[in-house]
């Protein structure tokens, strides 16, 4: 049997034309993520992902017409909300039930020939904002928004979630963030998608298992806990004493480190500066200066860098986002590469079945309970 490889690493598991991490550089369908941060609108990167090329005009303008027509939820799905707001449930558990809830208004959910899906990939990213940002209105007993055809993908999620039109400057900082978590190669969730589908399972149910495994705090659970570290150390000068006790519990620092860039995460440069300059412009430069530190004593003790999660939650923050709906809007975005996968896997599809080293007790017999 092959050499087991823990967590999987450096072992090829796919085939992508979806986006790449070569020598720490990530590109998406061959467009360098810094490109396209500069320069794109989500909407145009979401068509990348699922077409390996950007849209012309008159694609981009039916892309986005019917992201907003699909942004309507039911009025079931709403009145549901109202039950999980009763249980006080986290917002990613509300989503995983609730993309899981989709389906159920989805009369062909298990279709899966090419254009049902694609146009399934569509509905899913158009409602999983609108999925966000009512729950998260719902629970505060307010109505959800309903979202407006002239605004952009990013401007209509601050929108729902908020009520009022966010400014320009709010729109772009959003519009960079979605694109720069949309997708990231074989990343745990993403692989949990294509998983989920090779066996022909439906869309939702890769989609609601990628929600289940980017919840987690190594992966995009993450951006939560950073929040929550600050918070907890509460000003600059408690940072030394916070991480010396942290490195002599071997507790790991949530937004450091990854798996496959040991020389920096490239997205992690724009959001640091989208950082500077939002918590600069709302009065709050001391989470902006606390986070440099952190990241200045992390990189000198132990030669690890900031990954896309550290600087997004001081960005989010500042925004007026609730904290933990920082990892529901990473979802939000990495929906787009979720579906892309499902897309490429379902178009050439083997089932995923690995195998495992077996290391427990061999050559037992079956003992009568009145003999264990
Ligand atoms: N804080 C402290 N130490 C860390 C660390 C962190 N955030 N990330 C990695 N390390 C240490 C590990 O403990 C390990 O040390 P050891 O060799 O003494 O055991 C070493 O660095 C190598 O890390 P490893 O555990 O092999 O990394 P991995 O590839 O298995 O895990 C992550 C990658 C991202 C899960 C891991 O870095 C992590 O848990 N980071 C914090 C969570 C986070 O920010 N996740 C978002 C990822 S985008």
């Amino acid at each position: 049997m092959a050499e087991l490889m823990r967590g999987l690493e450096g072992v090829i598991a796919a085939e992508t034309k979806i986006s790449s991490i070569i020598d720490s550089q990530l590109t998406y369908a061959g467009y360098d993520i810094d490109d396209l941060t500069e320069n794109a609108q989500f909407e145009e990167v979401v068509f990348l992902l699922w077409n390996y090329r950007l849209p012309n005009e008159e694609e981009l303008k039916t892309l986005k017409e019917k992201l907003y027509n699909y942004m309507t939820l039911s009025p079931r799905m709403y009145s549901h909300f109202e039950e999980y707001t009763t249980d006080k449930v986290h917002p990613m558990t509300a989503l995983r039930t609730s993309v899981s809830y989709l389906a159920h208004f989805d009369d062909d959910a298990d279709e899966n020939d090419e254009e049902a899906m694609r146009e399934r990939a569509i509905r899913i990213q158009a409602k999983i904002a609108s999925l966000v940002t009512s729950f998260a209105r719902v629970r505060q007993g307010k109505q959800p928004v309903k979202p407006d055809p002239s605004l952009s993908y990013a401007a209509n999620f601050l929108y729902m979630l908020r009520g009022e039109k966010p400014t320009d400057v709010e729109v772009e900082g959003f519009n960079k963030a979605l694109i720069l978590h949309a997708d990231h190669e074989l990343n745990a969730s993403a692989f949990t998608a294509r998983c989920t589908v090779s066996s022909l399972s439906d869309m939702y149910s890769g989609i609601a298992a990628a929600v289940g495994s980017l919840k987690g705090p190594l992966h995009g659970g993450a951006n939560e806990q950073v929040m929550r570290m600050l918070f907890e150390i509460g000003s600059i000068d408690k940072v030394d004493a916070y991480l010396e006790n942290a490195f002599a519990n071997k507790q790991k620092v949530m937004g450091f480190g990854h798996r496959v860039y040991k020389n920096g995460d490239p997205r992690a440069k724009y959001l640091k500066e989208m950082s500077r300059k939002i918590t600069e412009e709302t009065g709050q430069k001391e989470l902006f200066e606390m986070s440099v530190k952190i990241a200045d004593i992390i990189k000198e003790e132990k030669g690890l860098l900031p990954n896309v999660d550290f600087y997004s939650a001081t960005v989010y923050h500042s925004m007026g986002i609730e904290h933990d709906l920082f990892t529901p809007i990473f979802a939000v975005s990495r929906t787009a590469g979720w579906t892309a996968h499902i897309l490429e896997q379902l178009a050439n599809n083997r089932i995923i079945r690995p195998r495992a080293n077996y290391i427990g007790e061999t050559n037992r017999k079956y003992e009568p309970i009145e003999a264990r």
